[in-house]
């Protein structure tokens, strides 16, 4: 109908009102609930912020203390939840993993499903904050074939996620290391919200149809692992691997990312809405060099990185079409100095991304959405005569 307009890629449709995130593309400003990302990834803990993002205001220590008992209290994960596990092949990739997981705990939950009062909402959340980061440490665990272990419930919940990836089998142990801990939560809560973007939209989206919370969240995790959204930060290494096994030379693969020939591109440059810098990306950067030297880490690919990032800062290519580094071209060199593998990076945005996740479905449900159900402008066939099978040519 000639009342639809459209728009591809819904580069300029505003789908929602939000009192969430805000995101100044020009200016290169983020904010969650009205602060800056600079100072909450100064000063706050990833808890804070998902309890800031989800609830609207930061907590006070009582209010804090109650969200982690809340969570801690919900932390078990179901042992069935193990059979499912073991069903998949260790070749799977955690992204595959941890979505299908996250969407058989609605089996395991089945009250989490409908949740039409505000209180059944928060349990749901509670729910899925405690047993999210769970299910993404047994994600890496099952591929490297070792136990499954429940959380840590004397730990911070940045620190008992890396306990549970990385405690040792048999004793049962991990050295926390601060600057490891330090850094991750620093990662975590960059990666905390970003407005409308695609895993976004997916979830408050499935949402709307009043599918549970679980559900909704797992639709995100398939959405955020394609490598034009959070995917970008595993395809960002290997890029940069591809770059140093053919010898270290950038400008041949910025000669192919400018080929519009070549389906390849620059991974970790580019974005929709930032068109001057990403704010977050500044902070990663400035990050990778303070954990790398604290963790005494010599990645080579670092290096490599600041090269590419230089030389496609200089060509006209990039500076005409406002190219700049995302948030993903840095982050995944800080969790490969941690010791997290390649396949699991998309797996650590999903954690980061989470709180976000919630805190929209959250409003979503509260301002009592319509169901999203976007039109389109039909141009198929029009109206033509069935043909029986003999008359087909
Ligand atoms: N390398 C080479 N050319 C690019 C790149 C890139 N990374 N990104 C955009 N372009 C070009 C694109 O070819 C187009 O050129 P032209 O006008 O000549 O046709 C122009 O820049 C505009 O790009 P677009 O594809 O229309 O922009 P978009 O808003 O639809 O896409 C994007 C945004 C992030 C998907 C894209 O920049 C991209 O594919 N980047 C690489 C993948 C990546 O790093 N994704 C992570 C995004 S940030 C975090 C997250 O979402 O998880």
């Amino acid at each position: 109908s000639g009342a639809i307009t459209l728009d591809p890629g819904y580069k300029n449709t505003g789908s929602c009102e939000s009192a969430i995130t805000f995101l100044d593309g020009e200016e290169g400003i983020l904010r969650y609930r009205g602060y800056s990302i600079e100072e909450l990834a100064e000063k706050a803990s990833f808890l804070e912020v998902a309890y800031l993002l989800i609830f609207g205001e930061l907590p006070n220590e009582l209010q804090l203390q109650k969200f982690n008992t809340d969570i801690l209290d919900q932390s078990i994960v179901n042992e069935d939840m193990k059979t499912v596990l073991k069903g998949f092949p260790e070749s799977a990739h955690p992204m595959g993993v941890l979505s299908s997981l996250t969407s058989a705990l609605t089996a395991f939950n089945p009250k989490s499903v409908n949740v039409d009062s505000e209180e059944d909402m928060y349990k749901a959340i509670v729910k899925i904050l405690a047993k999210f980061p769970v299910l993404a440490a047994w994600t890496l665990r099952k591929k490297k074939n070792q136990k499954l272990f429940n959380k840590d419930t004397n730990l911070g919940y940045v620190e008992s996620l890396l306990k549970m990836m990385f405690q040792d089998d048999k004793k049962k142990t991990y050295k926390l290391n601060r600057t490891v801990v330090n850094a991750l939560d620093k990662l975590l809560i960059l990666h905390a919200d970003h407005e409308q973007n695609c895993s976004t939209s997916t979830v408050r989206i499935v949402g709307s149809s009043h599918a549970g919370l679980f559900a909704s969240i797992s639709a995100g995790v398939s959405a955020l692992w394609g490598p034009l959204h959070g995917g970008a930060n595993q395809a960002v290494i290997e890029m940069l691997e591809e770059i140093k096994a053919d010898g270290g030379d950038t400008s041949k693969f910025i000669e192919k990312a400018k080929d519009k020939d070549d389906p390849f591109r620059l991974m970790g440059f580019g974005h929709r809405v930032y068109k001057n810098f990403d704010p977050r990306a500044k902070i990663i950067k400035k990050a990778a060099d303070e954990v790398l030297d604290q963790l005494g880490v010599d990645d080579p690919i670092l290096e490599i990185a600041k090269g590419l990032e230089k030389a496609a800062l200089e060509d006209q290519y990039f500076i005409d079409r406002k190219l700049y580094p995302n948030v993903d071209f840095y982050s995944g060199i800080i969790y490969r100095a941690m010791g997290i593998p390649t396949e699991m990076f998309t797996v650590m945005f999903a954690v980061g991304r989470l709180p976000g996740w919630i805190a929209q479905w959250r409003e979503m449900r509260l301002r009592k959405e319509p169901i999203g159900r976007p039109r389109q402008v039909y141009i198929g066939e029009t109206h033509r005569k069935f043909k029986e099978i003999e008359a087909r040519s």
